[in-house]
């Protein structure tokens, strides 16, 4: 028979897993607080990134993928976790209120998820060239649909071009930007360090000087746009409010 969630064995390791998630610029903005069997989840706005991200956007959806993290981790460990997000208008920092009491009596379906969070890596090189089967485009966009947001995969050659355009765009905007080369450089921490965007140490003095120097616009935007148009699935992650906005 499972047990009741005990806060003191199991919180820890309930967050340990939760900041193993992707964060913008690898900056871990999120603080977490514990009280019994209730775990809030907080943005850490002191590692913002205010040129990069000026909205908070990327911060947001960082402490979401730590939500997501301590969802999959919860059920894992076989408990339901029920989650409400902003909860108190009065504490705009508090993004969520995990609390975590009830052991699940039936699967809850993150519980598959919970060996990956340790695999999960983001990937910049090449991906193989091998088409995704619509089986798993289908399980992608469903997924996101569950979570209320949408997955539209570019399946024309002509949108798949333009979306590589973009990001060519994209790059050189913010490189030309030296406030936005400075903001990056700063996150650019060796390995030890924890957080940041992790260079080898003897080269991180160089590689800063380097990126707070340089435009480099034009070489990332034609690397990304090669890499984009090459890539075997390119799709869009958004929400309506998203789509409001623009
Ligand atoms: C909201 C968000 C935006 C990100 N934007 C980029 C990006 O523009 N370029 C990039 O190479 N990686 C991007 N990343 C990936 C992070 O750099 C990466 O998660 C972080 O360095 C930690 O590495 P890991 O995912 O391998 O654990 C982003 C991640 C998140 C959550």
């Amino acid at each position: 028979m499972k047990k009741a969630f005990n806060a003191n064995d199991q919180t820890l390791t309930l967050i340990q897993k939760a900041a193993l998630a992707p964060s913008s610029h690898n900056t871990q903005p999120w603080i977490f607080r514990v009280s019994n069997t209730i775990i809030g989840l907080l943005a850490d706005r002191t590692r913002a990134l205010p040129v990069n991200d000026p909205d908070d956007r990327e911060l947001t959806i960082s402490c979401g993928c730590a939500l997501m993290n301590l969802r999959i981790a919860a059920a894992g460990f076989g408990y339901c976790p029920q989650v409400e997000t902003l909860p108190d208008s009065k504490e705009p920092d508090l993004l969520a209120r995990v609390t975590i009491t009830r052991a699940s009596d039936s699967p809850v379906p993150e519980e598959a998820l919970l060996g990956f969070i340790e695999k999960r890596r983001t990937y910049r090189k090449r991906f193989v060239s091998r088409d995704v089967d619509s089986v798993t485009v289908g399980h992608l966009v469903e997924a996101a649909r569950t979570e209320g947001a949408w997955l539209r995969p570019l399946s024309t050659e002509e949108a798949r071009q333009q979306a590589a355009r973009l990001v060519a765009e994209g790059d050189a905007i913010q490189w030309a930007n030296p406030s936005w080369r400075r903001e990056l450089a700063a996150w650019m921490h060796p390995r030890r360090r924890g957080d940041g965007l992790t260079v080898p140490a003897l080269a991180a003095p160089v590689s800063q000087l380097v990126v707070r120097t340089f435009d480099m616009g034009g070489g990332v935007g034609a690397k990304d746009r090669q890499l984009a148009e090459s890539s075997p699935l390119l799709a869009v992650l958004g929400t309506d409010s998203d789509s409001e906005r623009d």
